[in-house]
């Protein structure tokens, strides 16, 4: 049966096709097709801004930063900070002392829990989380759990399962509350976090709260000054810049406030032999040689995605994630795409994970690979999310400024053929 398109093509969606130039790794063929590169969750591409960027920083002055005061010296320095800058301009913070250069959104998290957690969590105290998580924003409390006794909470599912339940997050709001921690775009739902909500109970009980931003900040505008969260964390990977390199922003008297985490160079203020005293953040947490380069990348990427403009990405990519939706729900109804329909009240992020009914999504993945398709097939690092879900596995396209809607076509050409396949060597459906 024809698919049901929504006709006409938004013009919005020419955006896609506009900025395919910036961006050189998408013109290949894969499997002898062209590239439908639909993996952004994963990691995003890089465009050449951010390309250039990095091969200047080898080619024309590398050299460690903050500790010399010779010629390429100060300009990596200067870069580097720079960087930082770009970074704090493209979330909103009201100053660039606020964002800490980390290995990425995990490390982040990590260095809070290290931190603010060992310091402020005691037993009993309880810190709510949600059942959407990905591992990197539960394993780091489990541990501290483990060291602390602290309790944790976790807010569940709405009954159809699209999307967090804001009254279960309330009811499990109490006093003994000490910090929450959720995430701002779920990677395997796509739903959004009524954030305005969320800061406003977790201030109505003191307690701390952190958004990964994983999958919102490469997205949509993020402004820390208006979002109401003591930290957020992102990955540069995702947003168009380097991997190795991320961001956490922190409230300047919060981040004050925080111990530090891993000790060595750059993060000291007199070093003794049986004591330290220590630099102010962020360098406070910033010990050792940084990734230079990646970190200068991660500048270039920001500014490239600022000049943009966030509004323009976000409105795109709702027209993009809106038509893949429909055209994926609309293949078979063996197809369950997971999260809200794209009208849900904070919208629904660009990317799809699903299921067919009979099929592995592991399969599924790797025959669209075959037909030049990427994908992610797996448990998208949110195992327990994938239980609430009674799945192991789904598959996931993830789309990104520089999808067409002639790619989202190919991508659902391929996963009827695939079904197909399936179904005929099965013998008939599943
Ligand atoms: N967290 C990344 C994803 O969702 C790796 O695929």
């Amino acid at each position: 049966m024809a698919s049901p398109l929504p006709t006409p093509v938004p013009a919005q969606l020419a955006l896609g096709a506009a900025l395919r130039a910036e961006f050189p790794i998408l013109d290949q063929k894969v499997n002898g097709l062209p590239l439908v590169y639909l993996d952004n969750a994963a990691t995003s591409q890089k465009p050449r801004a951010v390309l250039d960027a990095l091969s200047r920083c080898y080619t024309e002055y590398n050299a460690n930063v903050h500790r010399g005061v010779h010629a390429l010296s100060a300009k990596a320095t200067n870069e580097y900070e720079e960087a930082r800058a770009k970074v704090a301009a493209f979330i909103g913070a009201s100053t660039s002392r606020e964002v800490v250069i980390v290995r990425n959104a995990t490390e982040g998290i990590n260095l809070v829990s290290n931190t603010w957690g060992a310091a402020n969590i005691k037993q009993g105290d309880e810190i709510i989380l949600s059942v959407a998580e990905h591992h990197a924003n539960l394993v780091p409390w489990q541990l501290l759990a483990a060291r602390t006794g602290a309790v944790l909470r976790h807010v569940r599912l709405t009954p159809d399962k699209s999307q967090l339940d804001m009254d279960h997050f309330r009811s499990l709001l109490s006093p003994r509350t000490r910090l929450v921690s959720l995430v701002h775009v779920s990677n395997v739902l796509g739903c959004v976090l009524d954030t305005a909500y969320v800061a406003e109970q977790a201030r109505r009980v003191g307690a701390k709260l952190l958004l990964d931003c994983c999958q919102s900040v490469p997205h949509m505008p993020v402004d820390v000054c208006s979002l109401g969260a003591d930290w957020i964390v992102a990955s540069s990977h995702k947003f168009c810049g380097p991997s190795g390199v991320g961001f956490l922003w922190g409230r300047y008297d919060v981040l004050e406030s925080m111990e530090p985490w891993m000790g060595g160079g750059e993060m000291i203020a007199d070093v003794f032999l049986d004591q330290s005293t220590y630099a102010p953040p962020p360098m406070r947490f910033e010990a050792g040689t940084p990734a230079i380069a990646e970190a200068i990348g991660m500048g270039a990427a920001a500014e490239w995605l600022q000049q943009l403009g966030m509004d323009r990405v976000h409105a795109f990519e709702e027209e993009i994630g809106t038509y893949l939706y429909e055209r994926l729900v609309a293949v078979s109804p063996r197809v369950t795409v997971y999260g809200p329909r794209p009208g849900a009240p904070r919208g629904r992020a660009s990317l799809a994970a699903f299921n067919v009914e009979g099929l592995h999504a592991t399969d599924v993945s790797t025959l669209l690979d075959m037909a030049g398709v990427a994908v992610r097939s797996g448990h998208h690092c949110a195992q327990p999310l994938h239980r609430e879900l009674g799945v192991p596995a789904s598959a996931r396209a993830s789309a990104y400024i520089y999808n067409t809607a002639a790619e989202i076509d190919t991508f659902i050409e391929a996963l009827k053929d695939t079904i197909k396949f399936f179904d005929d060597a099965h013998g008939g459906v599943a």
